[in-house]
């Protein structure tokens, strides 16, 4: 069995860009697997410097914003590390890369915990949360899954955010839909006209 921590990772090339990415880190031993997809930011800069940071955040609007274009969220530094975490992490794990297995598809960047720190209390779990980080892997993979599936899944996800949701999950609910709603009308994340582009 798997074990995987949905996180925000931010990485930095080697001019300091940051990036900041949602991934899910894989337990592995004592430390954990980081596995972006060819091609990705977070490859190539892991690939410049093997150092990355998961932040672990109940801010869902950091994963719906980062897969519809808003990446622009606040970060804080950390002492003695060249990649920052995101302010709005609860706590944090910096991560070195010690091993890559290389692969076509996915390399599996196995990590070291360097360490580790709190920043905020954890309030408890909530439904609407877990069903906005549920719609945001589904439009991460839109392109792969067939519509029947994803209008299924997001009918049964609606429940949750109809319930329990605040204005903080109904936002980032709305961006994701959004996102969705573009995909089925044949357009990419800015609006543009898929078929036409590839005409
Ligand atoms: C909760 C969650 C977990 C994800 N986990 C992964 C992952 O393990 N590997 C991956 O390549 N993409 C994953 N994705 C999709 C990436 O966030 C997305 O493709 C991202 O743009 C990575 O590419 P980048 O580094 O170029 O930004 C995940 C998305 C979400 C919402």
């Amino acid at each position: 069995m798997t074990y995987i921590r949905e996180c925000i990772v931010t990485t930095a090339d080697k001019d300091g860009k940051v990036h900041i990415a949602p991934l899910g880190i894989i337990a592995e031993d004592d430390g954990w697997i980081i596995a972006p997809f060819r091609p990705s930011t977070t490859l190539d800069n892991l690939t410049q410097i093997p150092f990355a940071v998961a932040s672990y955040t109940d801010d869902v609007r950091i994963f719906a914003g980062c897969l519809t274009g808003r990446k622009d969220w606040p970060l804080a530094p950390i002492d003695g590390c060249a990649v920052p975490r995101l302010q709005a992490a609860l706590a944090h794990s910096v991560l070195q890369v010690v091993r890559v297995d290389d692969d076509g598809v996915r390399p599996r960047h196995f990590c070291r915990v360097v360490s580790e720190a709190s920043h905020a209390p954890f309030t408890g779990l909530n439904r609407a949360r877990a069903a906005v980080l549920e719609l945001a892997i589904l439009v991460s993979r839109l392109g792969m899954l067939p519509r029947e599936k994803i209008e299924m899944e997001i009918e049964y996800l609606a429940i949750a955010i109809e319930k329990t949701a605040g204005p903080e999950e109904q936002e980032a609910w709305g961006w994701l839909m959004e996102r969705v709603t573009q995909h089925f009308a044949g357009k990419d994340a800015n609006g543009e006209d898929v078929r036409a582009a590839k005409s």
